[in-house]
């Protein structure tokens, strides 16, 4: 297609893109989501995550449901990240924070149509939904300037914690440049407004999808034990038993890569990507697109597109290995991120998050429906996703029994030594 995007870049791809058209690459604001040092502290936080997760998953002692773990799990790398906050998963605040985020997902169906016909909001019941999220939205802008604030008041320009204090050194450095510098950075929106958009874009794009997907590839393990056995068994022969897996395993692990693939393609949790326009007609596939058409990319249908796929619906991780089995292969019609200039920004953080809870869940425990759990005529989990913006499994709780303790003890050393270092970050802890 014709670059005719209409969108000019986001405040977020300026912030975290590596692109030269950005003036404000993630160079100038430090600590982006793909730059090479982030990505090595990313990978340290993630670790930390899991390790957490793992111990709270061995403390249910057999059956558990995953859902608030993981999403705390996920919710406290994208937390440790952007505000150097941390939360534990029973913690009021941060239980109404999810709560926030959820419902402003599953609210979305509700006024998904109103982009197409405006006319929609006149409706009571949309009407009502969108008081609802502004209500929702309101709170958490609250919270975020809270931390925000709290920020400013400490910021030490020569050392800053996360993306927020970034943003803040960008901001002041803007002001001493002058109005086409600022200008050219927020193309005439008000910085502190962006800031909290970001903040909550973030939270919101970097929890639900990352969450949803790994509690979809719990499902999909408890659908497929034969998958899951070949995964443990690639594990155990290349990390061994005494540690968890790093990212430096990734390449010597490609049916555990290809496992992860297919869980994506399969869950598609972004079913409708995102709405996009073109602002001039554009040519494309022999059709023409008139200025502003809305474009619904419908990411679940190009996952399970038959003339792409071969038999779509079988959960088949070796369609994405290579012919000789060692290498991951993507074809084109698996786009999970959205795929051209707006697509996700935290795809690189997003693999990262997958592969490293994925695989260390699985090197630690498997995934069982069991005969120990409390109804054990419970059927296995639906494949059916529920509505909302983000496609969710319905709940369900699974027997997670131990395999390997030694990695998880492991795990735990080197997570304590990773807070031990993080403890001039200044990281609140919220619960
Ligand atoms: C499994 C995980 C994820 C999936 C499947 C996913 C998928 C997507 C998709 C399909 C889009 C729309 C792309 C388009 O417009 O064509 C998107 C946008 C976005 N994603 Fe993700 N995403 C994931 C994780 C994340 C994470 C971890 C973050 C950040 C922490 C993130 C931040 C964003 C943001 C900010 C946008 C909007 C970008 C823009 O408007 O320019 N996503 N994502």
């Amino acid at each position: 297609m014709k670059n005719n995007a209409k969108e000019a870049p986001s405040a977020h791809h300026q912030i975290f893109n590596n692109d030269n058209s950005s003036s404000s690459s993630n160079a100038t604001v430090g600590g982006g989501l793909r730059s090479s040092s982030g990505i090595k502290r990313m990978e340290s936080l993630i670790q930390n995550e899991v390790v957490h997760l793992l111990k709270l998953v061995a403390q249910e002692r057999g059956v558990a449901d995953p859902e608030p773990l993981v999403k705390c799990a996920v919710a406290n790398v994208v937390g440790s990240m952007v505000m150097s906050t941390r939360f534990r998963h029973d913690d009021t605040r941060f239980q109404r924070f999810m709560h926030l985020f959820d419902e402003g997902f599953r609210l979305f169906v509700d006024t998904g149509l109103m982009t197409f016909m405006p006319i929609l909001r006149f409706l009571p019941k949309v009407g009502q939904t969108c008081a609802k999220l502004r209500e929702n939205r309101d709170e958490m802008v609250t919270f975020v300037r809270e931390v925000i604030s709290e920020h400013r008041s400490t910021l030490n320009a020569n050392a800053p914690r996360d993306l927020i204090d970034n943003y803040l050194i960008k901001q002041r450095q803007l002001e001493a440049e002058g109005e086409e510098a600022k200008e050219a950075f927020y193309h005439g929106y008000d910085p502190e407004r962006q800031l909290e958009q970001i903040v909550l874009d973030l939270f919101s794009a970097g929890i639900e999808n990352v969450s949803h997907t790994l509690l979809w590839s719990m499902v999909y393990m408890l659908h497929n034990p034969e998958v899951m056995q070949k995964v443990q068994a690639e594990l155990n022969e290349k990390v061994g038993e005494a540690r968890l897996p790093t990212l430096d395993d990734c390449r010597e692990l490609p049916y555990t890569r290809a496992t992860m693939c297919e869980v994506m393609r399969m869950s598609s949790v972004v079913p409708t990507g995102v709405t996009h326009s073109v602002n001039s007609p554009t040519e494309f596939d022999g059709y023409t697109l008139p200025a502003n058409v809305h474009i619904v990319p419908l990411l679940h249908s190009v996952h399970h597109d038959p003339s792409a796929w071969d038999e779509p619906e079988s959960f088949r991780p070796e369609r994405f290995l290579s012919a000789d089995g060692t290498d991951v292969v993507k074809p084109p019609s698996f786009m999970p991120f959205g795929t051209g200039q707006r697509v996700c920004i935290g795809d690189r953080m997003a693999e990262q998050e997958l592969f490293l809870f994925f695989a260390s869940l699985l090197h630690v425990f498997s995934v069982r429906q069991s005969d120990k759990m409390e109804d054990a005529k419970t059927p296995l989990p639906s494949l059916r996703g529920l509505p909302g913006a983000s496609l969710r499994p319905a709940p369900f709780k699974a027997h997670f029994a131990f395999e390997n303790v030694e990695a998880l003890v492991d795990g735990m050393k080197i997570s304590q030594e990773f807070q031990k270092l993080e403890q001039n970050q200044h990281i609140r802890i919220y619960g």
